[in-house]
């Protein structure tokens, strides 16, 4: 059995710094979800079925699984392509995440779910917008991550994004935040860690 570490209370870590975030990324992944954040989803999932894409360690699907409500459906899938540094390189990381399957994004049945959540989808990868172009009418997406302009997915999932969804909830979800300060080579600045659904 994997031993999975327990989500942060808000109140106990509300800001993350560049050393907390090394430190955590490769257990976690890029998402730091607060457990209120986590109850949060769940009650806004409900009983549909959910499909995580890019879901990485699959900490916050292994999360969302065990807080589930009755009928629900969490799945999530990964290519397991992904080398950076020392983040994922491990062995275990390669045979097997916390929680999901190894699978394009390619090849997954969107039909079959009513969500669809992406976070974190790779910096400048067409296949952020191949997943929205494959989402139809009805079906919710759930974005956790940097926005246009920071360091995910590309510019023309954000353009498909603004002209093909309406936004159904950012608020609500947004209470729950847990910020961290992010650096980069030239700046410093603090970016929203924030999660918004979609609909289509
Ligand atoms: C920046 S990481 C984010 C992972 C995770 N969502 C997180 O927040 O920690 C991007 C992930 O996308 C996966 N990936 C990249 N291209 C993919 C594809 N075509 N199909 C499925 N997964 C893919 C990589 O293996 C990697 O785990």
């Amino acid at each position: 059995m994997q031993l999975v570490a327990i989500p942060f209370k808000c109140a106990d870590k509300p800001t993350f710094d560049q050393d907390d975030r090394d430190i955590l990324i490769p257990i976690r992944g890029f998402s730091l979800v607060s457990y209120e954040q986590l109850e949060y989803l769940s009650k806004f999932i409900g009983s549909r079925k959910l499909v995580e894409v890019f879901s990485g360690v699959g900490y916050v699907s292994y999360w969302l699984n065990q807080l589930k409500q009755p009928g629900a459906v969490i799945d999530a899938f990964d290519d397991r392509s992904w080398f950076i540094g020392e983040y994922w390189l491990s062995d275990e990381y390669q045979r097997k995440a916390y929680y999901g399957e190894q699978q394009s994004a390619e090849t997954i049945e969107y039909e079959n779910y009513d969500i669809v959540m992406m976070m974190y989808p790779n910096l400048d990868d067409p296949i952020s917008e191949f997943v929205l172009q494959r989402m139809t009418t009805g079906q919710t997406l759930i974005y956790y991550g940097e926005w246009q302009g920071g360091n995910c997915a590309c510019d023309e999932m954000f353009n498909y994004l603004h002209d093909n969804f309406t936004i159904i909830d950012t608020q609500e979800l947004d209470k729950h935040q847990i910020q961290y300060v992010f650096y980069n080579t030239d700046s410093k600045y603090t970016s929203d860690h924030f999660t918004i659904a979609f609909k289509r």
